[in-house]
């Protein structure tokens, strides 16, 4: 949802106007000036076990750069794991902002010996630097050698050195390619709201984290720090990464990864960032939304079109237009009125399908208006964040004037938990199976300086009136079917170090970085935080309506750790062919990096009229995106996918694919929460020797094992890809693909499909068919393919559960591997899936074997059929999966 402007091109021109205002702003320094700042020098250095300390003193005459140098510093250096160090700088003689144990738990610290830690921390004394290498090799990973620190009441820099062009990856929301370039790169770290998603800006999240990959090991390193920051990169004079904070402590965490796997890194993080948060079962079916469904008989309208289409629709979504002029808690008792909402969510749910509604944070401002309760409710609880002199803080946002909810405050658990129990209560009002939260950077209509919000709320129309009529209220649907208060003498609103952010100032379409919070700490602190708290209630008020369910929550902006919580859409993009391209990286990013595995983009372009090919190939995309969502603007056309043959055949051939393979990505998942390894990853982290594959951010895998290629240009039928030298199985006819190491020109791929390819070495648990939702889908009997790899060997893993409980009581936990002809299926089988193994097919079988055993027993020849052109054995089994099961080729 973007802020309030007429069309495309109003949009277009204000990303335009801001760049320009972000290149006025922000701070240029000569990196000599910086350089020859005195940095510290250490003294009074000791060890004891695997702890470090020493206090740093300024090493020589103050540069003041941005203010006045800090004159003590207490530095600690603790191994908290054999694979992760923790180095943290603070003001030896105050104590300065750091993010809340509240919204970032610290890990905890195993205290191992350096002896034998994987990463070591090296240092000189005077002046004081310090770098980090790799025990086995000696290989340094991190380097401040030359670039001394400069710490300074609102301004923090660390810059180490990297190899020439080093493979960096990560930063935080942005949309510049997934493998960074070196070259002159400055990645801004301050929620934003960026309508269009502007290349080379901040974006709506905060992540300061990235991963290095080089063939010698993969490492990571994340910056504990929510202050507005610019990350530079560059090539001159060597590569260097530099970090450029206006707040905080300097506080790292860095990851020694691993010297073969690639996804040890992301699970190190994960012990840092917390495991991501689990999701239902359904919440991998296909989601449809737009802005701009006029009324409820609209929505029943989709919901039916779908059916009739014959595409699986498992959620229906409404934006803000459901609430009565744009006020949350709300719905307009015209044109979504309560009773036939409820009748819409009680259609759904008896078609086993599922209803989300867009909330979001800011609550209009009115103190005059008895009637709106959600808003006199926070007031009593005094939950909203205020301004330097104790009145609440006034933004502008959907509503019109507003006010913002105080995540800090401590009555703010009962305020949000209480809204969502009244309004989305089962019986009397509506009942939603997730939320979807927006506008939380947060977003602010209101332009600097804001002196009279009201008037430019009048001024800016809002709330708009609706332009169509009411339905008549009885129209048929569904016919056919806490740190204390730190004492503050900087200049919080124009700090002298201006980050590049994209709004200009600071508090640019944002709260002021004045407003205080509760506990006493101000938005120029915690700003990046917000979208993150409000994940962390939200998440707590779900989970009070439905206690031990997994609640599925889409949030906007983030901050690390968000995974822990809940998921994630990349935003308001723009319905265009480099959109669609950048989405993989953005999305790897998120699922790869950042530890948020449940993350899409909206399919077929948000912003922007989309045009049938592009819908059609980003349906077929989408698939593959583990939030698989459709979603569109008010002033755009209509996109829904059965608007279009074309499209329509290519969601229902991709959604195939996606919902036969939903118990294997599910599995995947499974495993995210349970050791933070990837659901999605990027070709090197499958082939980390392969330099060929460092910068691809077209393809990827899709779980472990199932390589997605795109068509990714407008109007073309062909696409060069990758293919690594090893084993792949085209996924529609399973014959094997031998890959070279090579580009390889895929040809006549038809506008409903995409190329995707198995990974040889896997045993995939596939659903024999699929079906219009996932309740029906669990029902389908299985399916085991064995695609062997180049060692003639393969397994894989099942998870299955009830698909809702955080804590479920059964579980069926299955391993299957295949070697030396016999393929063998074992694990628990606690959870009762009541449904058959129906079929097991064999990959690259030249000549069927002569006899087939299942459970010892042969198999009669009828069960049994080769395919000479493909290479497929396919053996029918038909045997309950309850237990155990062997097949034997001889
Ligand atoms: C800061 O702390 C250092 C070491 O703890 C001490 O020597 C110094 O006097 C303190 N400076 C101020 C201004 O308090
Ligand atoms: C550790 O630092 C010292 C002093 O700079 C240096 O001589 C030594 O080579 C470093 N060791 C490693 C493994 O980088
Ligand atoms: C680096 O990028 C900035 C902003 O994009 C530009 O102003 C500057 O000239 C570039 N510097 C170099 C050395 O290319
Ligand atoms: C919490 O709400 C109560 C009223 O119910 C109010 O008296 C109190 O001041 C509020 N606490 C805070 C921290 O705002
Ligand atoms: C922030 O500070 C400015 C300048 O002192 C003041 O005018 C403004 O009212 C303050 N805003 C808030 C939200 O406290
Ligand atoms: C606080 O400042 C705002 C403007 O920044 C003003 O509208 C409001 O009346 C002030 N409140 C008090 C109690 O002075
Ligand atoms: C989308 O198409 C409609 C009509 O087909 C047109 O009125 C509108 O201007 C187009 N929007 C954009 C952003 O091109
Ligand atoms: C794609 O085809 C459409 C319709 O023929 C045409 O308008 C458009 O310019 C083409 N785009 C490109 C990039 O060739
Ligand atoms: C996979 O096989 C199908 C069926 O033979 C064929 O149409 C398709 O082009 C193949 N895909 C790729 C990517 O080679």
């Amino acid at each position: 949802m973007v802020a309030p402007t007429d069309s495309y091109r109003h949009w277009t021109l204000l990303v335009l106007w801001l760049r320009l205002v972000s290149y006025i702003c922000a701070t240029n320094v000569d990196p000599a000036v910086l350089d020859a700042c005195p940095g510290y020098n250490a003294q009074n250095v000791k060890t004891e076990g695997g702890t470090l300390t020493a206090d740093l003193t300024l090493a020589g005459e103050a540069c003041n750069v941005f203010g006045e140098d800090l004159t003590a510093l207490s530095l600690r250096v603790d191994y908290e794991t054999k694979d992760r160090i923790h180095l943290k700088i603070v003001d030896a003689n105050s104590s300065r902002y750091e993010v809340p144990e509240s919204v970032f738990p610290r890990p905890s610290n195993q205290a191992v010996s350096p002896d034998s830690a994987s990463i070591q921390f090296n240092f000189t004394t005077s002046p004081f630097t310090f770098s980090i290498y790799r025990s086995s090799s000696q290989e340094v990973l991190f380097s401040t050698a030359s670039h001394p620190i400069i710490f300074e009441p609102q301004y923090l820099r660390v810059k180490t050195n990297l190899p020439d062009n080093a493979n960096i990856y990560g930063f935080g929301e942005h949309t510049n390619p997934f493998h960074l370039p070196t070259d002159n790169m400055t990645l801004t770290l301050w929620s934003k709201e960026s309508p269009g998603l502007p290349t080379g800006t901040n974006l709506y999240g905060n992540h300061p984290v990235y991963f290095e990959h080089r063939t010698t090991g993969t490492h990571g390193v994340f910056f504990l720090n929510s202050n507005g920051m610019d990350v530079k990169l560059s090539n001159t004079g060597g590569t260097s990464l530099e970090y450029n904070a206006i707040g905080g402590v300097m506080d790292y965490y860095f990851l020694a990864g691993s010297e073969s796997d690639p996804a040890e890194v992301a699970r190190q993080y994960a012990e840092v960032a917390g495991l991501p948060a689990e999701v239902a079962y359904w919440s991998f079916g296909f989601h449809q939304c737009r802005f701009g469904y006029k009324d409820f008989v609209n929505v029943a309208e989709v919901i039916s079109k779908y059916a009739a289409a014959g595409i699986p629709l498992e959620t229906m979504w409404t934006d803000i237009d459901y609430m009565d002029r744009r006020r949350i808690f709300t719905v307009d008792p015209q044109f979504f009125p309560m009773n036939r909402m409820r009748d819409v969510v009680d259609y759904l749910h008896s078609h086993d399908q599922h209803f989300i509604l867009m909330t979001d944070p800011a609550v209009a401002y009115l103190p005059d208006d008895p009637g709106y309760l959600s808003f006199h409710r926070g007031k009593d609880l005094n939950v909203y964040l205020k301004a330097d002199n104790g009145s609440d803080f006034i933004a502008i946002v959907w509503p019109g004037v507003t006010v913002y909810p105080d995540w800090f405050n401590p009555n703010v658990t009962e305020f949000w938990n209480n809204e969502f129990r009244e309004f989305y209560d089962p019986e009397t009002g509506l009942d939603i199976d997730g939320a979807w939260i927006d506008m939380n950077e947060p977003s602010n209509f209101c332009n600097l300086p804001c002196d009279d919000p009201f008037q430019q709320a009048r001024d800016q129309g809002l709330p708009p009136p609706r332009t169509s009529s009411p339905p008549d209220p009885n129209a048929p649907i569904f016919q056919n079917d806490s740190q204390s208060q730190l004492a503050r003498r900087d200049d919080i609103l124009n700090p002298p170090y201006a980050i590049n952010n994209a709004a200009g100032p600071l508090s640019s379409k944002t709260s002021m970085t004045n407003a205080t919070h509760a506990n006493g700490l101000q938005e120029y602190d915690v700003h990046n935080l917000y979208g993150m708290m409000m994940s962390i209630a939200t998440r707590t008020a779900m989970l009070a309506r439905r206690p031990g369910k997994r609640p599925l929550i889409i949030t906007r902006s983030t901050f690390a750790g968000v995974g822990a919580h809940v998921g994630k859409w990349l935003g308001d993009n723009i319905s265009l062919w480099e959109q669609y391209r950048f989405s993989i990286g953005g999305m790897l990013n998120f699922a790869t990096i950042f530890q948020v595995p449940m993350v899409g983009s909206d399919i077929c372009g948000f912003n922007g009229n989309t045009t049938e090919t592009l819908c059609a190939r980003w349906a077929t995309l989408g698939a593959f995106y583990p939030f698989m969502r459709n979603h569109n603007e008010i002033h755009a056309n209509d996109q829904e996918y059965y608007l279009w043959p074309s499209v329509t055949q290519a969601a229902k051939s991709s959604m195939d694919i996606r919902y036969r393979l939903m118990d294997y990505f599910y599995t995947a998942f499974h495993q995210a929460h349970t050791d933070g390894t990837p659901v999605l990853h990027p070709l090197w982290f499958k082939y980390p020797k392969d330099a060929n594959t460092f910068s691809l951010d077209l393809q990827f895998f899709f779980g472990d094992s199932i390589l997605v290629s795109p068509v990714t240009e407008e109007n073309s039928t062909s696409v060069d890809i990758y293919l690594p030298d090893d084993i792949f199985y085209n996924f529609t006819s399973l014959a094997p693909v031998e890959g070279t190491g090579s580009n390889v020109s895929l040809t006549n791929i038809d506008f409903t499909t995409i190329p995707v390819h198995i990974k040889g070495g896997v045993v995939l648990p596939l659903r024999v068919e699929s079906a219009m939702t996932t309740t029906e889908l669990r029902k389908k009997d299985f399916e085991f393919v064995v695609a062997t790899g180049q060692d003639g060997t393969a397994s894989g893993r099942l998870y299955i559960d009830d698909g809702e409980s955080i804590e479920p009581s059964q579980m069926t936990t299955v391993d299957m591997s295949f070697k030396e002809g016999k393929l063998d299926i074992k694990g628990t089988f606690d959870f009762p899936t009541g449904v058959n193994v129906a079929r097991v097919r064999f990959l690259n079988v030249e000549k069927a074997p002569k006899k087939v055993k299942v459970n010892g027993k042969t198999l009669g020849h009828s069960r049994i059929k080769h395919d000479a052109t493909n290479k497929v054995l396919d053996v029918t089994v038909d045997v309950a999966f309850d237990k155990d099961l062997s097949l034997e080729l001889s």
